[in-house]
């Protein structure tokens, strides 16, 4: 028997004159005669043509919408258009039958929201088969960037004690029986009796113990899965989302920034490179999807032109005090069209904020450095106050079109005395965080870090408005299916 032969190497060889086996799943069939047989190796289908007036009518009524079968048969040139080779099959057999009546997914588009509910079967349609694709493509090439850069790719813990962010957004990890919960003479739940001896979480972030690993490894990146209990049912949130997080020793702020904007020109390139079918037919569904939209609120960028654009230009870098000036002068603000208005210095960005500043002002990638202390998280690098006395720290979040913040990150607060006196300030409790401190008492040292959310990037690159349809089987607010 002939060797099988993916659909993707077959179409791209373009090669005739042999005998050759494909196995797939049967998108249509037509007039008894034309298979379109898709096996997830590319977005193209492969035509398979029956010699229907040879083959049992049996057989030809069970190559149905869905079921899986294997040809073997002779390859040759197509006159159809659209392809380059097809099978002329001499055998077929009927690998799993998929009962026509019942099988949800029709030969006809189907709205996101209903593939959403059917998510088992969504890999089958052509948006998903490409946007999987695609974020295979992304994850590997983050891998290949910091793999080149001798980074050590350290895994870190999945449960743990303590909230990264300090946001109290964490989901409780327990063995408890929820209905006879240990408590102690006070009253309180007894933890010491739990699983782990103490109260625990999913982690919201890597970056504690990243720190931890570039502090005697000098560059290391996580890329994992993060939790975050927030109550957003938002198109840019997932309560369970993957995180890539970098951590490098003796690098300051503006190392931080150039290694993100790095990473994420050379991830963007490479999924254009090696998905371009794929990044094609998205950027058709986009194109589409937003001839239904307004003229005046469609995007201005095509998908492909969207992307080569964030490779062409730089980001624009600035401070977050310069924002806030753009911000309160802008006509947006002038005549009140944000729902949080811009008032004074100090303010936490919303995502309007963010998305005017990118997709309206600058009309590119934002990176924002030196927010005001009050919003950010306790172990950022302080700066000194300014002449007005405004304590800023040494952040910076990467704003993308479309998307918001992709990116946030920061240089790290080396020095024991200032980093002990923001815990304090924040009540964060170091006793629990000494082994975090050990790293400013013994060879402390400049560094830095920043963690970029997946699944942004992949909604980026695809150009699909919902996060939910970005990650395989989302994880959302009173939604855990599959
Ligand atoms: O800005 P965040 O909260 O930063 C951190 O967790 C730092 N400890 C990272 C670091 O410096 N090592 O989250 C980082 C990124 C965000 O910019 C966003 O892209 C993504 O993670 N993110 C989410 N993505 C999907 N769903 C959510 N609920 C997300 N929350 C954050
Ligand atoms: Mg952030």
């Amino acid at each position: 028997m002939s060797q099988r032969i993916k659909i993707k190497s077959l179409l791209q060889s373009g090669e005739t004159g042999f005998e050759t086996t494909v196995k797939g799943w049967v998108r249509t069939f037509r007039n008894n005669q034309f298979i379109a047989l898709n096996d997830g190796s590319t977005n193209q289908n492969l035509q398979v043509v029956v010699d229907f007036e040879n083959t049992d009518p049996a057989l030809l009524k069970r190559i149905t919408t869905g079921a899986a079968i294997s040809a073997t048969g002779q390859v040759v040139a197509s006159l159809g258009k659209g392809q380059k080779v097809e099978v002329k099959a001499a055998s077929i057999e009927i690998l799993g039958d998929s009962d026509p009546e019942k099988y949800p997914l029709q030969p006809k588009k189907h709205s996101l929201e209903f593939l959403r509910e059917i998510a088992h079967l969504r890999f089958r349609t052509n948006t998903f088969g490409a946007v999987f694709r695609v974020r295979n493509t992304l994850a590997f090439a983050v891998h290949q960037f910091f793999q080149e850069r001798g980074f050590v790719y350290l895994n870190t813990p999945i449960i743990t004690a303590s909230d990264a962010e300090g946001a109290g957004e964490t989901f409780h990890v327990t063995n408890f029986n929820l209905n006879n919960v240990p408590k102690t003479a006070e009253g309180e739940v007894d933890y010491k009796e739990d699983f782990f001896g103490k109260a625990t979480n999913l982690t919201v972030s890597g970056q504690l113990e990243g720190e931890l690993g570039a502090m005697a490894l000098s560059d290391i990146y996580t890329f994992g899965p993060t939790f975050r209990a927030e109550n957003s049912n938002t198109t840019r949130h997932l309560a369970e989302f993957w995180m890539i997080e970098p951590e490098m020793a003796f690098c300051d702020l503006e190392d931080n920034a150039n290694l993100a904007e790095a990473l994420l020109k050379q991830v963007i390139k490479e999924a254009l490179d090696k998905n371009a079918d794929d990044l094609e037919f998205l950027a058709q569904r986009l194109a589409e999807e937003e001839k239904q939209k307004p003229q005046n609120e469609r995007l201005e960028l095509g998908l492909l032109e969207k992307l080569q654009f964030c490779l062409d230009h730089d980001f624009e870098r600035l401070t977050y005090t310069e924002a806030i000036e753009i911000l309160k002068n802008s006509s947006q603000n002038k005549k009140k069209k944000f729902n949080y208005l811009i008032e004074s210095w100090g303010a936490d960005l919303q995502s309007e904020h963010e998305r005017y500043l990118v997709e309206k002002h600058f009309k590119k990638p934002v990176i924002l450095t030196d927010y005001p202390a009050e919003i950010k998280a306790f172990y950022m690098r302080q700066n000194e106050p300014d002449a007005e006395g405004r304590q800023t720290v040494r952040a910076m979040d990467i704003l993308f079109p479309g998307i918001g913040e992709m990116v946030g990150g920061s240089q790290r607060e080396e020095r024991l005395d200032k980093l002990e006196r923001r815990m304090d300030e924040m009540n964060i409790p170091k006793e629990e965080l000494d082994w975090y401190l050990d790293t400013r008492r013994f060879g402390a040292c400049e560094h830095a870090g920043f963690g970029l959310g997946f699944e942004r990037l992949v909604q980026f690159v695809t150009g699909m408005g919902n996060i939910r349809d970005v990650i395989p089987f989302p994880r959302f607010p009173k939604n855990a299916e599959f």
